[in-house]
């Protein structure tokens, strides 16, 4: 059951979703370097995590690195490698005390051995745990995702496990790697952009989006809480009338 007490929404959706956007603004406006930025970012994270599963969402991903992040200067990607492998570490230390499990989305493969075992550790320590699943993205795009799983398919169709004509959209999303996850029913994008930046392109047919302009570091349970409010007061149709 929500827990009342953080707040006055009476149904949590399902799923929801963060552009984590705002966080090298956040940096520069307070005179400090971009990665100050994503540093105050990730620990936002963790602080919405929590208070998120307290109030008893089931499912939050988080867009942390796109396949696009790479053509950023160098010296901000191998900062923000630094970051996850660091938050990999302090993540496990937090499992301890709450009931929050970790997953990932993303083609990690990219990643260097010691980070791909670090997330494959994270996963692994969380996997049991009852509370809040929180996916976290990374080198993740969506258009990435989908020719990714309509390879899996033309390789089971090559090796005469299927035929394209059976292929349904079921079997697409379960080809996908947030296939073990409902679609999100809201995505929020924070500081005052508009647009899903090739994230969850499949998954998002039906999410409804929320922006705030608040920049992400900024972005507290009770922004989360009016967000939430917002969406209960939507018309989800469907397509239906
Ligand atoms: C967008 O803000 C944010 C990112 C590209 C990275 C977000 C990453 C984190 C918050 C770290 C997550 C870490 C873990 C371990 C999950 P931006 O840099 O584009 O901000 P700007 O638009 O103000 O420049």
């Amino acid at each position: 059951m929500p827990d009342k007490s953080t707040g006055t929404t009476e149904t949590i959706p399902t799923h929801i979703a963060f552009i984590m956007d705002g966080n090298g603004r956040w940096g520069t406006r307070k005179r400090l370097p971009r990665l100050a930025g994503h540093r105050a970012g990730v620990q936002n994270l963790r602080r919405l995590a929590e208070d998120a599963d307290k109030l008893g969402l089931r499912f939050m991903t988080a867009y942390a690195f796109s396949t696009e992040n790479w053509t950023r200067p160098e010296e901000e990607v191998s900062g923000l490698m630094e970051l996850f492998r660091e938050y990999c570490g302090q993540f496990i230390n937090d499992s301890r005390k709450n009931n929050i499990r970790i997953a990932f989305i993303g083609d990690t493969a990219r990643f260097d051995a010691d980070l791909r075992r670090r997330i494959d550790q994270l996963a692994d320590v969380t996997k049991a745990k009852t509370g809040l699943t929180l996916i976290l993205a990374l080198n993740y795009g969506g258009r990435d995702d989908i020719v990714r799983a309509a390879r899996r398919l033309c390789e089971d169709a090559a090796k005469g496990r299927l035929s394209p004509g059976e292929v349904t959209e079921a079997m697409f999303s379960g080809s996908l790697d947030t296939a073990r996850f409902p679609d999100p029913d809201l995505i929020i994008r924070t500081a005052g952009e508009m647009r899903l930046s090739n994230f969850l392109l499949w998954q998002s047919a039906y999410a409804e989006f929320y922006f705030s302009d608040k920049y992400f570091p900024d972005f507290r349970i009770a922004d989360l809480i009016e967000a939430i409010d917002r969406f209960n007061r939507r018309d989800r149709r469907f397509g239906g009338i």
